[in-house]
């Protein structure tokens, strides 16, 4: 990256969970580049995520699709984008689960798009970057030991990952073949404001809030490696500006928990925030049939990312839970946007056959 002014930075699926804390973060922090926010608005995206920032000057949104190439080269031709940053994807496993087509679009048909974008119209003099954000699933599962490093190898287990383990593979293949300038990151699960409440987190707090039943699948044994949104948004900054063109980097907070300890620790933050005792949402956990392939274990090794680029997570699981759960009790106005019929149905298709154990 340059580090030259009125760069033209193309973010996709930038008023999704990431996207938006990303561009919230982002546009006043640095005026000096503009910022294309680029989204279809599925269900997944909210334009009230970016309230703070849709009358900056450096910032503009376009809706629109990237599966539609020649929309892509519009884009390209009016805007001349020198950074890309991408977010858009399907994101949510259960939904890969029950309709895949979306993911195979949108993650592998989208990201290929973009990738012939960048060939047709970038001038390989320049220095531009092409930054994949891309997540941990690629992965598959982990035993009771052991994390993930760059050297991995790919075994993702749900049509989600197997999306982006693909979207992945076209990357660096732009990258061997073509020379294009690509970066990938791999981040473990994120939570923090914004977050579509078919997530766990989100989905446990709001369904806590109503004394709506907290579905945890199987055991709950299954565990992940939260790390805040901003964490993730400061990492993916790094890997732009110092990280080396053509390779990956893993990200992920240290913070491993099982599913069950989660959703109690919810109940317990949850109970304080609202002055009532704790043993009222802890009598709503019911245990639920288990996703199916549902990988049991993920924990990053951010080795890389410390050592050669500095990164630090600045939020510790504590505070970060908190402030996500003040956020989602202070922000009823955004809680009432999602809660829309295809909510409604998306919960009913989810949960209604799942037997409860
Ligand atoms: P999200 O589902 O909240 O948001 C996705 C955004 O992409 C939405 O705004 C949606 O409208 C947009 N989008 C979907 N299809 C599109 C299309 N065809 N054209 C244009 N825009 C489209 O997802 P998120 O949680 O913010 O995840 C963002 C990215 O980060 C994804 O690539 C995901 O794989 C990756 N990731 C997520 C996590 C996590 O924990 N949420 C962790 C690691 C990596
Ligand atoms: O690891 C990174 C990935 O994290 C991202 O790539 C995905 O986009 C993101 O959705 C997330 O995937 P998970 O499947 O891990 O997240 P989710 O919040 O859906 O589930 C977290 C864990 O909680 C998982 O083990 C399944 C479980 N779960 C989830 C829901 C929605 C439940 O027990 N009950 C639930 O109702």
């Amino acid at each position: 990256m340059t580090g030259g002014v009125n760069l033209n930075i193309l973010v996709t699926g930038g008023a999704g969970f990431i996207g938006s804390n990303f561009l919230n973060y982002s546009v006043p922090k640095y005026p000096q580049f503009n910022f294309i926010n680029l989204d279809k608005l599925t269900y997944a995206a909210n334009l009230l995520n970016l309230k703070k920032i849709e009358h900056n000057s450096n910032y503009c949104f376009i809706q629109g699709d990237i599966v539609n190439y020649e929309f892509l080269s519009r884009i390209f031709e009016k805007y001349k984008p020198e950074i890309i940053i991408h977010f858009a994807a399907e994101s949510h496993v259960d939904r890969s689960i029950t309709g895949p087509a979306e993911f195979i679009n949108t993650n592998i048909i989208g990201t290929f798009n973009i990738l012939e974008a960048c060939r047709k119209y970038w001038d390989k003099s320049d220095e531009k970057v092409f930054h994949h954000v891309s997540t941990d699933e690629v992965y598959g599962s982990l035993g009771d030991t052991g994390f993930f490093t760059e050297d991995t190898g790919y075994n993702p287990s749900s049509p989600y990952s197997a999306s982006k383990a693909s979207s992945d593979h076209l990357v660096r293949a732009y990258y061997r073949t073509y020379k294009l300038p690509v970066k990938i990151t791999s981040c473990s699960n994120n939570y923090g404001p914004y977050q579509f409440p078919e997530k766990l987190i989100p989905l446990m707090i709001l369904n806590a809030v109503e004394s709506k039943p907290l579905p945890v699948y199987g055991k709950g044994e299954n565990i992940r490696d939260w790390l805040y949104v901003e964490d993730h948004c400061l990492a993916i900054w790094d890997v732009i500006k110092k990280g080396k063109t053509g390779e990956a980097y893993n990200i992920g907070g240290n913070n491993e928990w099982k599913n069950i300890d989660i959703v109690n620790k919810i109940c317990e933050v949850l109970a304080e925030e609202m002055d009532v005792d704790s043993s009222a949402f802890k009598k709503l956990i019911t245990f639920v049939k288990d996703r199916p392939g549902h990988d049991y274990r993920y924990a990053i090794d951010s080795t890389k990312i410390m050592r050669d680029l500095g990164w630090r997570p600045k939020e510790t699981f504590d505070t970060g839970l908190r402030k996500t759960i003040k956020w989602y009790l202070q922000n009823r106005k955004w809680v009432e946007s999602i809660k829309t019929g295809r909510y409604q149905e998306w919960l009913k298709a989810n949960y209604d056959k799942r037997i409860i154990l």
